[in-house]
């Protein structure tokens, strides 16, 4: 089958296309002839070295899928040959088949592309588990969302909008996002090259701080984020773009009954993955089949394009989502 390969670890150009071994469904697993996928910047991570797959799970890039079921492992009866789906895999996604395990994948809902099917295991699973899973927004809380024009952020602030329309939406951006962040619908864009969101967050909630922040830049943003978080409030973690390491004053996060949590997707367990989705397939899934949500795709590549894909994800050009598609022969 056609995949993307990377023989080494490095930029873009380490990334070719090959022709692999189409992997067999084991007992248990899905085999997926994969239509559409999309680029996550953990996939940028993973291209530089720093982000192996979990053993067992394929070396070849991508964590999400949008296919047709090709063949079904001994013990799956979920789903059936020729199945719509769309989903999470450990590792695999940027080939013509990928493996799943059943409870990893998602029917697609009958008024959904294949491309926006492509965008919406990653980043609304990512979004809906460190926002709504845990720790548990509520409408009429305030939330803090960092980067608010990449992929998991456009998600995060259209599930907000959608799942808790009181919750008061903060978010930050680059000059060059702020106007299409604040068209998305959000309270308060913060332009972060200009002004000190640290700052501005105090202004806007008059002292008090956000219930919640998504934070993906890290140790970069660690003091601010604390001083923007208020009394019982919850950072969550979810990447490091801007460091991994920083020093931290316990007492004050005693005495603010702060909490910070981090969290990491695809080297959960079967099992866990399985109950994360299936709780975001019950609380969000309707709101993608009845058009409330519409996935953003700033770009659609061929796959043998892929290197042009990750130097725009790494320049931060884009807005939403970039795709992949596989199979172009597929009707989108
Ligand atoms: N833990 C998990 O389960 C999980 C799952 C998926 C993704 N992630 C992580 O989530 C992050 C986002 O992933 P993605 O696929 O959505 O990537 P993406 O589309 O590239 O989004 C990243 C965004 O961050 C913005 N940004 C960069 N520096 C910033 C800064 N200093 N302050 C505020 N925003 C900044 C970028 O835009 P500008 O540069 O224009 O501001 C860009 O919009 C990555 O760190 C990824 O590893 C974690």
């Amino acid at each position: 089958m056609k995949a993307i390969v990377n023989d080494s670890f490095g930029g873009p150009e380490v990334m070719r296309v090959a022709s692999v071994p189409e992997p067999t469904p084991g007992p248990g697993q899905v085999l997926v002839k994969v239509v559409a996928t999309s680029v996550n910047r953990p996939d940028v991570v993973q291209r530089q070295g720093n982000y192996p797959p979990p053993p067992g799970d394929s070396n070849i890039l991508g964590l999400e899928i949008a296919g047709t079921v090709a063949a079904l492992g001994d013990g799956v009866d979920q789903w059936r040959c020729g199945d719509r789906v769309m989903g999470l895999v450990g590792g695999g996604a940027y080939a013509e088949f990928s493996l799943a395990w059943p409870g990893h994948l998602m029917r697609i809902p009958e008024s959904m592309s294949w491309e926006q099917a492509a965008c919406v295991s990653e980043t609304y699973i990512t979004a809906h588990l460190n926002l709504f899973q845990f720790p548990g927004l509520l409408d009429g809380q305030q939330v803090l969302l960092h980067g608010g024009g990449g992929g998991v952020n456009t998600a995060a602030i259209q599930l907000c909008r959608a799942l808790a329309p009181s919750v008061k939406i903060l978010v930050t951006a680059s000059t060059t996002k702020v106007q299409r962040v604040r068209d998305l619908g959000v309270d308060h864009v913060i332009d972060y090259q200009q002004r000190s969101f640290q700052e501005e967050v105090a202004k806007l909630t008059d002292g008090r701080g956000v219930d919640v922040i998504l934070d993906h830049i890290g140790a970069a943003y660690l003091h601010a984020n604390l001083k923007s978080l208020a009394v019982n409030g919850t950072l969550m973690l979810i990447g490091v773009m801007g460091g991994a390491k920083s020093d931290l004053n316990l007492a004050q996060l005693m005495v603010k009954r702060q909490k910070i949590a981090g969290s990491v997707l695809r080297p959960r367990p079967v099992g866990e993955k399985s109950a994360i989705i299936s709780r975001f397939a019950s609380e969000a899934l309707e709101l993608f089949s009845d058009g409330k949500i519409i996935p953003l795709i700033h770009k659609v590549f061929p796959l043998e394009k892929v290197v042009e894909a990750h130097k725009l994800m790494e320049s931060s050009g884009h807005f939403g989502k970039l795709v992949l598609i596989i199979d172009s022969e597929v009707s989108l």
